[in-house]
């Protein structure tokens, strides 16, 4: 690892929303690649990455349950829009010569590997990015608390929000111009501000495995790097 990275085993944890870019929907080539080339940097110093991502550009399970449709169906759905997501992720990495191993928690063998835990620590400690995709494999489940229960699992240092914005804010910082950044909070300021970092399941598993969250903006190149070595504008939440 190098010096200056603060973390030996991270889980990046990105919204599905990242990787559309400027698109309304779907995927963004230009932007999985450019995620692709940030994760490349930070394995290529010696940093150990698995990563989560969500399905918001594709499916949001909580929005079809609200427009009608069953709830497990429709998270199953975004389940689905998660490994396709992880798909494009191995593709972008693999492209540019990263090793990578997609670990889907609903098991579908002829796409990738299954989820098995002690596998995806081999895989980790022979500096592959390990994707894990379908979330959790349960409806009723976030992804950020997929995350969480993935970043426990494999020991992970920290785990690093990936988002549109550089950090939490006492405020919507787009809405309100007087909104300002927190550089530091605890996990029960999170819960008890409703501060909407990650939801409540994820910050309590979090916080009863004491890995911080650090929360950045991925839009900009080479920021998750920078975080890494906690520069740059990003919030973290500890205890
Ligand atoms: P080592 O244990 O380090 O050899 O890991 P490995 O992943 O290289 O070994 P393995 O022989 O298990 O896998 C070889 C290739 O097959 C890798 O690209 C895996 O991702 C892939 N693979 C392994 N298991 C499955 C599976 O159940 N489904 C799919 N689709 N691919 C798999």
């Amino acid at each position: 690892m190098a010096e200056n990275h603060k973390f030996k085993r991270v889980l990046l944890k990105m919204s599905g929303e990242v990787l559309m870019g400027e698109q309304q929907f779907g995927l963004d080539p230009a932007t999985v690649n450019r995620v692709a080339e940030d994760i490349k940097e930070a394995v290529e110093s010696g940093v150990e990455v698995c990563v989560v991502v969500g399905a918001g550009n594709i499916f949001r399970g909580v929005s079809g349950a609200a427009q009608g449709m069953d709830r497990t169906t429709a998270d199953y759905m975004g389940m689905l829009g998660i490994v396709i997501n992880a798909l494009a992720l191995q593709n972008a990495l693999e492209s540019i010569e990263i090793q990578t191993r997609v670990m889907s928690a609903i098991p579908m063998s002829a796409i990738c590997e299954p989820y098995i835990r002690r596998k995806a620590m081999r895989h980790m400690q022979k500096g592959r990015v390990v994707i894990f995709a379908a979330g959790t494999g349960n409806p009723y489940f976030t992804t950020d608390t997929a995350a969480a229960l993935r970043a426990s699992e494999m020991n992970c240092d920290a785990m690093l929000k990936g988002t549109k914005v550089d950090g939490v804010y006492n405020a919507d910082p787009k809405k309100d111009k007087t909104a300002t950044r927190y550089d530091r909070l605890s996990y029960m300021d999170v819960l008890t501000k409703d501060l909407k970092v990650m939801d409540a399941t994820a910050i309590s598993l979090a916080r009863e495995n004491s890995i911080p969250i650090l929360v950045f903006s991925i839009l900009e190149k080479g920021n998750f790097d920078k975080a890494l070595k906690g520069e740059g504008p990003h919030t973290i939440v500890s205890d």
